[in-house]
């Protein structure tokens, strides 16, 4: 299996590391547009290769994507992070363009490959790079929603005093400060409701932590973070490249499903050897089929800008 990453800054060169200690790929490339970045943090893995005892190919360029031919997964982190204050939306001019070109040279060399989308604002740069690529709709997954999913089960853990690897969380809708959506009802400690050892205000709290979990290490970091979505990024390729068909929340085109048509948003789909495979039906209640509705309007928007 051949792996890109495409922004060798603080996201992709730490899903580059982890898809590489990892094994997740017989090659990892990684490529930036800054002379030398990628070759620089690329030769720094690779030493670390028999420190840490992997033995995945690290080929690192800057801007020839002809390395990149015959990739199997592609992740796409370029473009320029928030910085504190911001929001993910004020990224878009920036962005837009960088993720519509980098999205067509990457076509270009590895037409079979499944895309993921990182950069933000994530989920009108997944309905970006489906538009502009012609893919077909389950090649293309935006991720966002597992890195809030993993926010929304530390904020849990940190609320119940409990092992985050016994407590279940997932974040649907939106990857924006106001958009997403941390479902509670459905949260679970030892597969018994949270609502059990939680009192509403207490569950309140953690949605709003999570909510701004991006904004709160924004503000201590002084740009946003890379251990989390970096990690967030490969989990998802592991479960492409091992076909393990594990269910994530993930940015997808919606047609009908939860309500929502010709839009990009988070939903739990499975995720195979052939992208995203199936929508899984949560069966929302009247008040959360509400809120993804208002996440919805909130991202078709966002989307609205990119034809004017
Ligand atoms: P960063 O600034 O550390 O790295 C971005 C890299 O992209 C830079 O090295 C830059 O040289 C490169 N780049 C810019 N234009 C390029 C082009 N045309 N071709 C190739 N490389 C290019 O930023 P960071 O922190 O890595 O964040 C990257 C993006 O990911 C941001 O848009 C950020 O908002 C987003 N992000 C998304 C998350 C999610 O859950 N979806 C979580 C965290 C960040």
């Amino acid at each position: 299996m051949k792996v890109t990453v495409v922004g060798a800054g603080n996201v992709g060169a730490t899903c580059a590391d982890v898809l590489a200690y990892r094994q997740l790929a017989d090659e990892v490339v990684l490529l930036d547009i800054k002379e030398g970045l990628s070759e620089g943090k690329g030769l720094d893995m690779l030493q670390t290769a028999t420190l840490l005892g992997f033995g995945t190919k690290i080929t690192a360029s800057t801007n020839d994507y002809s390395k990149t031919a015959g990739s199997d997964v592609v992740l796409i982190t370029s473009g320029i992070p928030r910085k504190p204050g911001m929001t993910r939306e004020e990224l878009i001019g920036i962005n837009a363009g960088i993720v519509k070109s980098v999205t067509e040279n990457l076509i270009r060399y590895s037409p079979n490959a499944i895309v993921i989308v990182i950069s933000n604002p994530m989920d009108t740069m997944t309905y970006l790079a489906l538009k502009s690529s012609g893919l077909p709709k389950n090649r293309i997954i935006g991720m966002g929603g597992i890195l809030d999913s993993a926010r929304f089960k530390t904020y849990l853990s940190l609320a119940l005093n409990a092992s985050q690897h016994d407590i279940e969380g997932v974040v649907i809708g939106g990857h924006g400060d106001t958009t997403m959506i941390p479902l509670t009802r459905l949260a679970t400690y030892k597969g018994v409701p949270v609502s059990q050892f939680l009192s509403a205000e207490q569950l309140k709290q953690v949605a709003a932590d999570t909510m701004v979990g991006g904004a709160t290490l924004t503000k201590l970091i002084g740009t946003s973070a890379w251990y989390a979505p970096g990690a967030a990024g490969a989990l998802l390729v592991e479960s492409i490249v091992r076909d393990q068909k594990r269910v994530f929340p993930c940015c997808v085109v919606l047609d009908g499903e939860y309500g929502q048509k010709d839009i990009c948003l988070g939903v739990p789909v499975v995720i195979g050897r052939n992208g995203w495979e199936k929508i899984i039906d949560f069966q929302l209640n009247a008040e959360e089929q509400e809120l993804f509705n208002k996440s919805a309007e909130a991202v078709r928007s966002m989307n609205s800008v990119l034809s004017t």
